[in-house]
């Protein structure tokens, strides 16, 4: 059983699209017994929300449907998980401070490493910005999650 997390700044746009990514991905390997997925987010001011409605457009126009509702990263999901894969390099500084203990701290690492077609440093936030910004950070996390799922397979 592998329990992964991701994290963004809100938990109602990437990290929620993410988690839909990942969740369809091990769904059609048939592998969801293999798999706890979730998100959170770095603050809790969207607490219980769905996520942006218009991550939830660009996300059904590829099929995904994410009924995700916003919650905050809590220490506990520090021990509950195996990997906690932050968005950009704010959501990874903000980890790290939080991280319990130094186990736990390894725990964390960044989406966009996980890439294997795509070339970026970090999921930009698509929250102040157009269409193209929705898109852009669901091209990234399909390649990443291709990418995670592949590496954890091996
Ligand atoms: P997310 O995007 O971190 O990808 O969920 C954001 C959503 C909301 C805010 C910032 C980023 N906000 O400041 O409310």
């Amino acid at each position: 059983m592998k329990k992964i997390l991701f994290v963004c700044l809100g938990n109602i746009c990437r990290s929620p699209m993410a988690e839909g990514v990942m969740l369809r991905l091990v769904k059609e390997a048939g592998l969801e017994k293999e798999f706890e997925i979730d998100s959170a987010g770095i603050m809790g001011y969207h607490e219980g929300e769905l996520a942006d409605s218009r991550m939830r457009s660009h996300a059904a126009r590829r099929g995904y449907e994410l009924v995700h509702r916003s919650r905050p990263v809590r220490t506990e999901d520090f021990y509950a998980y195996d990997l906690i894969i932050g968005m950009d390099d704010r959501n990874i500084s903000d980890l790290h401070d939080r991280a319990p203990s130094p186990e736990e701290e390894k725990k964390i690492s960044r989406m966009t490493d996980y890439c294997v077609n795509m070339l970026a440093d970090h999921v930009p936030d698509p929250y102040y910005g157009g269409a193209s910004g929705f898109e852009y950070v669901i091209d990234l996390l399909e390649d990443a999650c291709a990418g995670l799922l592949a590496q954890l397979q091996k």
